[in-house]
């Protein structure tokens, strides 16, 4: 009798388990929450806003400016870029060719940016300094010398 009810209770957590597994990977999305829009990777020179890569200001939304950055083996474009403070900025970026990280440090930027699509987060730098923008998606032999840097001033 008492084992048919461990049987039963184990069959139920199995269920359970898989149940979570499937709903995270499936319904809660198994996909970068940035990733939305999509881009034709080989004509990202000349699709905009990444023909024109670097800071933009914008008028009647939610962002004040629009940070455009171009990834590709094994630079950022721009490669350097200055932001004023408390400005409230949209980061835009993808990359041309393979998936590159986008980790901005001392903040909670991290993104992943893959080939056809375009990663987004809006964030608003409160606090003057140089901000690292690592790559941390291993893409190659240069990857560890793939940076730029934003300058909040
Ligand atoms: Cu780009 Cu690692």
């Amino acid at each position: 009798k008492f084992e048919k009810i461990w049987l039963i209770f184990g069959i139920t957590t199995l269920i359970v388990f898989l149940s979570v597994i499937g709903v995270s990977a499936f319904y809660l999305g198994n996909q970068p929450p940035s990733c939305l829009a999509t881009i034709n990777p080989e004509k990202v020179d000349t699709t905009a806003p990444f023909d024109k890569p670097g800071l933009k200001k914008v008028e009647g939304k939610e962002w004040d400016y629009e940070l455009v950055f171009v990834a590709s083996a094994f630079a950022y474009n721009p490669g350097q870029v200055e932001v004023p403070k408390g400005a409230k900025v949209k980061v835009i970026a993808t990359t041309k060719d393979v998936i590159h990280g986008f980790q901005v440090a001392g903040t909670n930027i991290n993104m992943m940016l893959e080939p056809g699509y375009i990663s987004e987060y809006v964030t608003t730098f409160d606090k003057a300094g140089d901000y690292l923008i690592v790559c941390n998606e291993y893409c190659g032999v240069g990857h560890h010398m793939m940076s730029s840097k934003i300058e909040v001033v």
